[in-house]
């Protein structure tokens, strides 16, 4: 083997070693598999299942009061009262103070819409959304509500891993539009 193909074997070695310590997993698949796998949680149906961390829910219920859980099913439900995919959140009135942790896949702009325009009829909605800044989605909607960026990275759905995205919670208010 000659010197320079050494050096790039050996420094693939240790950069697959280095992440596979980061990772923690014990294993490495290969890179290209390992970066779909990063990506596809952007957009995939899977991260439907998500779940927002319950302590995290419990400090903004604490602050909101939430009566609603705009999308959920019955086993990640935050709010006694909530809309199913069967009944299609996004097909319903959304009144009163909202709590949304959309799917993240790619109608993910449609439930930013809807919140939005929910609040112009006088609700209030707390998103959790995937600080994606840099698509239409947020300069569209999430600009005109109050923001604040999560510090660290959540662990969704009781994982044991952190996200792979940075969040945010945009708060939609009804009643500081006047348009209650
Ligand atoms: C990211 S999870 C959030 C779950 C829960 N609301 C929470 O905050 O932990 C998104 C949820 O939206 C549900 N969902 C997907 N499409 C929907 C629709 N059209 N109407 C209502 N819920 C929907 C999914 O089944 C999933 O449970």
């Amino acid at each position: 083997m000659n010197e320079s193909l050494r050096y790039a074997v050996s420094r693939e070695s240790l950069l697959r070693l280095q992440l596979s310590w980061f990772l923690g997993s014990g294993g490495l698949p290969p890179l290209g598999t390992l970066w779909e796998k990063r990506m596809e949680v952007h957009f995939s149906s899977k991260t439907d299942l998500w779940s927002t961390p319950q302590d995290f829910y419990d400090k903004y219920n604490k602050k909101y009061n939430f009566e609603i859980d705009v999308c959920a099913l019955p086993e990640n439900s935050k709010c006694s009262k909530f809309f199913t995919p069967e009944q299609d959140g996004l097909k319903q009135k959304w009144v009163g103070t909202c709590w949304m942790n959309p799917p993240y896949g790619r109608e993910i702009k449609k439930w930013v819409k809807k919140a939005y325009e929910s609040s112009l009829n006088g609700a209030t909605v707390v998103c959790l959304l995937p600080a994606r800044t840099d698509t239409t989605w947020w300069h569209d909607y999430c600009i005109k509500g109050d923001i604040e960026f999560i510090r660290g990275r959540l662990k969704f759905g009781g994982s044991k891993n952190s996200a792979p995205f940075p969040s945010a919670v945009i708060v939609f208010k009804g009643e500081e539009n006047g348009r209650v």
